[in-house]
C-alpha cells in the first residue's frame, strides 16, 4: 500500500516513530514533513497529505499534530478526504469498516506510542464493508458537490 504521513513540530516524534513500523511492515511511504520539532503550521503538511489521497496518487495518508484536531480539521476540508480522528482501537477499525476512511489522524501529545502503532495497522489492515455504509458516504459526496458549486 502506498501511504502519505505528514506531521507539525508536534506530531514529528509520533510520525518518525509510525514511519519506522511503516517500514518494517514493507509499505511504500511518502513523507511530506516536517522533518524536526522546530515550529511549522500544521495546515501546510495537512493540505499536502490530503491533496496526494484527494489525487489518487497514494491509497491512504497518515497525519499527526499535537492533538490531531488541527490536522482532521484542515484534511477534511479537501474533496473525497474522509480523515478519522482516533484515540482508540475501536474507533480507528470502525473508521474504515463504516466510513471507509482514507486519512488516520493522530494525536503526538495524546496518544502513546504503542497505541498509536496499533491503531494504525489495525485501521491499514481493516476493508470497508460497503452496503448501507455506502449510501451514507453518497451522502457526503453530494454535499461535497453541493459545497463546491458555492
Ligand atoms: C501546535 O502547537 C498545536 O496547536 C497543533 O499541533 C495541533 O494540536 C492543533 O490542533
Amino acid at each position: 500500500m502506498k501511504v502519505a504521513i505528514g506531521s507539525d513540530h508536534a506530531g514529528f516524534e509520533l510520525k518518525a516513530y509510525l514511519k519506522d513500523i511503516l517500514e518494517k511492515e514493507k509499505q511504500t511511504i511518502i513523507d511530506v514533513g516536517t522533518e524536526s520539532e522546530d515550529s511549522v503550521d500544521y495546515p501546510d503538511f495537512g493540505i499536502r497529505v490530503a491533496r496526494l489521497v484527494s489525487e489518487g496518487h497514494v491509497d491512504r495518508g497518515m497525519l499527526v499534530c499535537g492533538t490531531g484536531v488541527g490536522m482532521s480539521i484542515t484534511a477534511n476540508k479537501i474533496r473525497g478526504v474522509r480523515a478519522a480522528l482516533v484515540h482508540d482501537l475501536f474507533t480507528a477499525i470502525q473508521s474504515r469498516r463504516h466510513v471507509d476512511a482514507n486519512v488516520i489522524v493522530l494525536g503526538g501529545r495524546v496518544t502513546g506510542k504503542g497505541l498509536a502503532a496499533e491503531m494504525l495497522k489495525a485501521w491499514l489492515a481493516e476493508p470497508f464493508q460497503g452496503g448501507r455504509h455506502a449510501a451514507r458516504l453518497e451522502k457526503i459526496d453530494k454535499l461535497e458537490e453541493e459545497c463546491c458549486k458555492k
